[in-house]
């Protein structure tokens, strides 16, 4: 049986259609919706977010939470549930270190927004017309604000009054920090005029790890007392991981055995309470051990209940109940997997670098580590691939390499 046979087989005997673990981040998650589970923590925010729909207020909000805790998540169902109330605005992520193409970003999205509403009228007119000040907004950039900051922020307002009420979120605040200190208070200082200027039912939203709160104190202590509420999410309940659990699997089960087989199915509860205990109540670590759990079945084929045992197993690495304890692979794939092992101590390496010590396309190299990644021997994160730890052991004996208290 080839790989792909063996990974249908495993399937198909779960009634799964795929893994339905295999979605790490929200974002690469087309039915969120789906999947998600409204935590203690979401009623929270919705509820403070709808004192702004139907208040005469406006709101900056913080939701603080370690890596993979559900921030980005919640800026998505949030996002559409504004949406749904027909509300206009964006959702940015920090995903570059330069603030200033983030502040481009932002207002470059405001001012779209002013033109899809008053086509033909002129804003800059008008900004000239009250405040006798030309070329403010002329090339609607950065520069800009920085030429003449005090000037922008007097303008601002008939902007944002055009094309209230919005709503603006940005997530992964906490890259910024990775620029200088000067372009960091830049970047608050603007996030401190909008908040200033933005009229009433107007929501702001950050989104960030929690040490970020700290850091904007002492950047901008102005805009720091400009933030009305932080949320620190908590940890999944073991109720709302069983939910999550069975959301993910109904998405994934065949249609022919939906209701006919148990909704928690290969997975029994005590096994879900235990891999709640393990990733301390954070959602990626839970999915992701349980997208392990699912593909390690490669190995353990006789095993039909994934129970507590059986995850522990897996995850301390150790060989099975049953189990061969090591995948066979075609020879190129070894070949990789040795490398990133031998060369790289099995520590995150891009595709590119491994193509060209390869001497192979990037293409041909990518799909090779991603067949290395559906079986579970590599992670990735970003373009880089890594043997995760839960999977070392795995990994070694797969390729016949002797550890430390090995039998
Ligand atoms: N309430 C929830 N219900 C269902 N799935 C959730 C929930 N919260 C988070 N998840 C899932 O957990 C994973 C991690 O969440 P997310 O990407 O939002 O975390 P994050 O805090 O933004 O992580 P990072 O710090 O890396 O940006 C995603 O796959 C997401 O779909
Ligand atoms: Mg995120």
């Amino acid at each position: 049986m080839t790989l792909k046979e063996t990974a249908d087989s495993v399937l198909e005997k779960l009634g799964l259609m795929f893994n339905p673990f295999y979605a790490l981040s929200s974002e690469a998650l087309e039915k969120r919706e789906k999947t998600h589970v409204l935590s203690s923590d979401d009623v929270k925010i919705i509820n403070s977010v709808n004192t702004v729909l139907n208040g005469e207020t406006k709101k900056i909000i913080f939701i603080a939470g370690v890596f993979g805790s559900g921030k980005t998540e919640k800026a998505k169902i949030i996002e559409s549930y504004l949406q749904r109330k027909k509300y206009f605005g964006a959702y940015v992520k920090v995903d570059t270190s330069d603030v200033y193409a983030i502040i481009d970003r932002v207002l470059y999205m405001f001012m779209a927004e002013y033109r899809r509403k008053n086509p033909g009228e002129a804003l800059l007119t008008k900004i000239k017309e009250y405040l006798g000040k030309e070329n403010l907004f002329e090339n609607l950039t950065t520069k800009a604000f920085l030429k003449n900051e005090k000037a922008f922020a007097e303008a601002l307002p008939y902007l944002l009054d055009d094309i209230k009420p919005f709503y603006f979120i940005l997530d992964e605040v906490e890259n910024v920090f990775q620029t200088s200190v000067s372009e960091q208070k830049i970047f608050f200082q603007f996030l401190s005029y909008l908040a200033e200027k933005m009229p009433e039912k107007c929501i702001m939203i950050l989104c960030g790890i929690p040490s970020a709160v700290n850091i904007i104190s002492s950047i901008h202590r102005n805009f720091y007392h400009k933030i009305n509420e932080i949320y620190v999410i908590n940890p999944l309940t073991d109720r709302e991981v069983e939910e999550l659990v069975k959301k993910r699997l109904e998405i994934a089960r065949k249609p022919e055995l939906k209701g006919r087989i148990g909704s928690l199915h290969p997975f029994n509860l005590n096994a879900i309470k235990y891999v709640n205990r393990v990733a301390g109540g954070n959602p990626r670590k839970i999915l992701k051990i349980l997208k392990t759990a699912i593909s390690a079945l490669f190995m353990y084929p006789n095993i039909e209940i994934l129970d507590e045992k059986f995850i522990a197993t897996i995850l301390s690495g150790r060989k099975g109940r049953r189990g061969r304890g090591k995948i066979r692979l075609p020879k190129n794939l070894s070949k990789d997997l040795e490398l990133i092992v031998t060369r790289y101590g099995g520590q995150p390496v891009s595709y590119l670098e491994l193509a060209r010590v390869n001497g192979i396309s990037a293409l041909d190299q990518y799909e090779r580590l991603e067949k290395l990644r559906e079986l579970s021997l590599l992670s990735r994160k970003g373009g880089k691939y890594y043997v995760p730890n839960e999977m070392r052991e795995t990994v070694l004996k797969t390729l016949n390499i002797k550890t430390e208290g090995s039998e």
